[in-house]
């Protein structure tokens, strides 16, 4: 059985947010800081199994774990471990902003991860420091060296364009990929709903960045099934590939493959627009399971042709930390 839409898509892809705190205070994300309110509860390690396991039953064959910073999770390797011992699941990925990565990561590839996305604004310290808000460039370096070592499947850095910021860094990313093994991602900024101000600023198109790639000899690869809806260039020169991340392009929202589970137990068709569809209550044991996917099955049927952000659609999406970029 396959979980599918009204519009012909397939969801193999499940992104799974397991905290919403974070450390970091990036400017297009929680410039203030993560607000501790009331007390939350997030998903257990049970809980998340038995939503894995439901999703897996239903086609999924990846997972990305993310937040928030996932690396905040003390219970982050017992996790993984869940994860991994799904059969169905091939690949376990992580998104994260690198800040104990040196310290954990040979932990995390031995529970079972295979990928990481590590965030990565800017190669520049003063400029990393003054986009995420915190003094940790020398940690986030030193973590992307220590996955290199350690040896993942694949290893992403991602970079939000930002107009005055880092729209003059390609030169050093190229240079940084020349002979790593990294495929270095540019995401075009989104609109959210905290945070309008600074998108209207600074959001940057990469429709220039993909004119000059070509015009270097970049060319484009095919798209596998699991894949998300980066843009990937190779260069027989370099050892790393390149990714362009356009939200905002026609038709981007046509090979979308994923869903999403918040780390409070909501399933969301999407990053943008609507409330979440709460599933806490059918993760309670493992007999759950039917319930658990007939809802899902329910759910994904009212999932949107788009997110419609061209029209500043924001939805209910304060940040992106609140669902899991
Ligand atoms: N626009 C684009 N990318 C964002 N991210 C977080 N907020 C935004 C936004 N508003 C990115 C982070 C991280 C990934 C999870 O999403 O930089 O790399
Ligand atoms: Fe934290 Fe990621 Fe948001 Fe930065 S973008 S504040 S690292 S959740």
């Amino acid at each position: 059985m396959q979980l599918s839409d009204n519009h012909g898509r397939k969801f193999y892809y499940l992104r799974l947010s397991i905290t919403d705190v974070c450390n970091f205070k990036c400017e297009y994300c929680l410039p203030d800081g993560y607000q501790h309110t009331q007390k939350q509860c997030f998903l257990s390690v049970d809980e998340i199994r038995r939503t894995v396991e439901s999703f897996a039953a239903v086609g999924t064959e990846k997972v990305r774990v993310t937040g928030g910073e996932p690396g905040l999770r003390k219970d982050l390797p017992q996790i993984i471990e869940a994860i991994a011992a799904i059969p169905s699941i091939k690949k376990i990925a992580m998104t994260t902003n690198g800040y104990n990565l040196a310290k954990h990561a040979q932990t995390w590839k031995d529970a079972g991860l295979s990928q990481l996305n590590i965030s990565v604004d800017s190669l520049t310290p003063h400029l990393f420091n003054k986009i995420t808000g915190v003094n940790r460039f020398d940690d986030v370096m030193r973590g992307i060296d220590k996955a290199l070592e350690v040896g993942f499947d694949k290893i992403k850095l991602n970079s939000v364009l930002i107009k005055e910021f880092n729209d003059n860094e390609l030169q050093q990313f190229l240079a940084f990929i020349k002979s790593r093994k990294i495929e270095m991602r540019f995401i075009e900024l989104m609109e959210c709903g905290q945070t309008g101000d600074f998108f209207n600023q600074h959001h940057l198109s990469g429709d220039g960045m993909k004119t000059f790639l070509q015009q270097q000899g970049w060319v484009q690869q095919l798209r596998a099934k699991d894949d998300g809806p980066a843009q990937v260039y190779s260069h027989p020169d370099y050892q790393g590939s390149l990714g362009l991340i356009q939200p905002y392009a026609k038709d981007f929202c046509d090979t979308c493959n994923r869903l999403r589970v918040s780390a409070v137990g909501k399933m969301h068709l999407c990053l943008f627009g609507e409330e979440g569809v709460d599933i806490r209550d059918l993760i309670q044991h493992d007999e759950q399971q039917p319930q658990l996917i007939d809802r899902l099955q329910q759910a994904v049927q009212t999932k949107k042709v788009s997110h419609y952000l061209q029209q500043g659609n924001t939805g209910n999406t304060p940040h992106l930390a609140s669902i899991g970029g």
